[in-house]
């Protein structure tokens, strides 16, 4: 098949990009980078000719609810008005499990208003919900590090490798549209702290963790709202596994 991938220099992008790749099909990246901007439509229906599949993994780093819901409001938009002139016939968008249970949070109104759009649209779809991935910890730790010190909400996750989601990202993408996918999760539950320090110290960086709520990340998700409902799947690579495998 030939597979789009949205976001595709990203972190699961391309991780999906290459496991696409494994399975012997062909695969178009898409990122401003690579020339294909969403936001604007730049290069995108030049894109998605002969596409029969597109994964999006796109992502923004707007702080800004509005400035979110922006993005990933004309960005989904673009993305399935192209597909229907191409002809794509599955549209698989990455997106995060339990927002349904948060009220707030600026990534989340721009998430959710991409699954509005999605399950809105045309296209046959899939939506995989997925949980924080293995590097979350470290990454908003990252957000507030100053002088050494950093703040992390004491949050209980059942995160994913990396390289998990994208397989079955891949596939999902070339299997039949499944609407809304099951939770898609880690094996076990981890502590947001924890994990953002064991993976510092495993990086060899240097930094001073104080739990707090904050932040983007409030007291509403706290206890076992981020954690996967009946039914999910749980991928197999376990934190440890994860971060021993980082260089
Ligand atoms: N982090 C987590 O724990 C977690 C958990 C569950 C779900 N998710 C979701 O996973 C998704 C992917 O996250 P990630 O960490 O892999 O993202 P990432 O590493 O930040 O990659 C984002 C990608 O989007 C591309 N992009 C950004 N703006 C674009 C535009 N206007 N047009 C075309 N491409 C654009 C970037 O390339 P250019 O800059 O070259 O355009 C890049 O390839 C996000 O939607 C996030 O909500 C994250």
């Amino acid at each position: 098949m030939r597979i789009a991938v949205a976001g595709a220099t990203g972190n699961i992008g391309s991780l999906t990009a290459q496991a696409l790749e494994r399975g012997g099909h062909e695969v178009v990246r898409i990122s401003r980078s690579l020339g294909v901007d969403l936001v604007s439509g730049e290069g995108l229906d030049d894109a998605l000719a002969g596409v029969d599949a597109v994964v999006d993994t796109t992502n923004s780093t707007a702080a800004d609810p509005a400035e979110t819901v922006a993005f990933f409001g004309a960005s989904t938009r673009n993305l399935l008005a192209a597909e229907g002139r191409a002809g794509v016939r599955h549209h698989v968008l990455l997106s995060i499990m339990g927002m349904d249970r948060v009220e707030g949070n600026a990534h989340y109104a721009g998430k959710r208003e991409q699954e509005r759009l999605v399950s809105a649209g045309s296209v046959p779809w899939t939506i995989v919900p997925a949980t924080q991935f293995h590097d979350f910890g470290a990454m908003v730790a990252s957000w507030t590090e100053r002088d050494g010190v950093a703040t992390v909400p004491p949050l209980l996750v059942q995160s994913i490798a990396p390289g998990d989601v994208a397989d079955v990202l891949a596939e999902v993408a070339v299997g039949e549209p499944r609407g809304r996918y099951p939770d898609l999760a880690g094996p076990e539950p981890q502590d947001l702290v924890d994990m953002a320090r064991r993976t510092n110290r495993a990086r060899g960086h240097e930094v001073k963790l104080v739990p707090s709520w904050d932040g983007v990340f409030g007291p509403e998700m706290a206890g076992n709202v981020l954690l996967p409902g009946e039914g999910a799947r749980l991928a197999p690579t376990t934190f440890d596994k994860w971060l021993a495998e980082q260089g």
